[in-house]
């Protein structure tokens, strides 16, 4: 994509590329120029400069991811740059088949770029033996997704458990009931899933995601497949632990109504991000 003589033009805020624009102003802040690709990322710059001229959370650096089925290649991610910021919510929207949920599986360590590198708090995660992206990924990520995936032999309580089974922890089985009290799940405990509604299953979900105590919790249309009033309680639920337990939340998401609630708007086009992401309208914290 890049060509080597091109100047590099980097968002600070996204993180995308715009070296490939020839119509992108440069803009100076105490005598350093920046490029902005639009107005939202250039108006959550000039509110924090200092936050956007540091490491972000995660990196992702010229990500290709490349599917081949015999003679047939298929591109779906297209050399993707993004940044994501410490303790913000951000929303991925774009069209059905532009590479959101394998952009958000690279981001959650579950799958591997074709080439292209990861980077997480500044280190660079991409070359990772299996092992240790295993360990990064139970102890960093949470993750929610539309298929609620849980073992429908097991009880919602086992199902919440089998992180924490992987990875050794331990929780007092006080702390674990509190938990599912303050979801209302109280009563179904020792429910198998399939005895489970979708919501219930979906906050079920949720518990085993939050187990590890992640710092990043990553969904993928976790509210697709509920009825709006269940979606909304689990936003809420989603929305609480981003700004009152300073989770970074991604999320995945065809819901305008979601979008608009988070701090950070990222569209994607073909593999890749496109300009101008959507305006933020809301009053951002920093
Ligand atoms: N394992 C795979 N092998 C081949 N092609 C794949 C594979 N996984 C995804 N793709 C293709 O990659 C493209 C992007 O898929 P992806 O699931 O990332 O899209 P998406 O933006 O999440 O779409 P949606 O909004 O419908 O969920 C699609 O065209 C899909 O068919
Ligand atoms: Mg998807």
């Amino acid at each position: 994509m890049r060509s080597k003589d091109t100047q590099l033009k980097v968002d600070p805020v996204c993180g995308m590329d715009l070296s490939e624009y020839t119509d992108v102003v440069e803009i100076f802040h105490q005598e350093k120029g920046f490029y902005f690709c639009g107005k939202g990322c250039e108006d959550r710059f000039k509110k924090n400069p200092s936050r956007f001229q540091g490491e972000p959370l995660i990196k992702l650096d010229n990500i290709w991811k490349i599917f081949k089925l015999g003679e047939t290649e298929t591109k779906v991610l297209t050399g993707l740059n993004l940044h994501i910021w410490e303790g913000d919510f951000v929303a991925i929207i774009g069209s059905s088949g532009s590479g959101k949920s394998t952009a958000l599986n690279m981001i959650g360590l579950l799958d591997r770029p074709t080439s292209g590198r990861i980077f997480l708090n500044g280190e660079d995660v991409s070359l990772l033996n299996d092992d240790k992206r295993n360990g990064l990924r139970s102890k960093t990520f949470g993750f929610v997704f539309q298929q609620y995936n849980l073992i429908s032999w097991l009880t919602a309580y086992e199902n919440v458990n089998l992180p924490l089974v992987f990875s050794g922890k331990k929780i007092e089985m006080k702390k674990l009931e509190a938990r599912f009290e303050k979801m209302g799940l109280k009563e179904r405990l020792t429910h198998r899933s399939f005895e489970l509604s979708g919501g219930e299953q979906q906050r079920v979900a949720l518990l085993r995601a939050l187990v590890n105590d992640p710092e990043i919790i990553l969904g993928d249309e976790p509210t697709g497949n509920l009825d709006s009033a269940t979606g909304n309680k689990i936003l809420e639920i989603l929305i609480d632990l981003n700004r009152n337990r300073k989770k970074t939340l991604i999320i995945v998401t065809h819901d305008a109504d979601i979008a608009e609630k988070a701090d950070q708007v990222i569209t994607f086009k073909d593999g890749h991000l496109v300009r101008d992401h959507q305006a933020h309208k809301k009053a951002y914290t920093e």
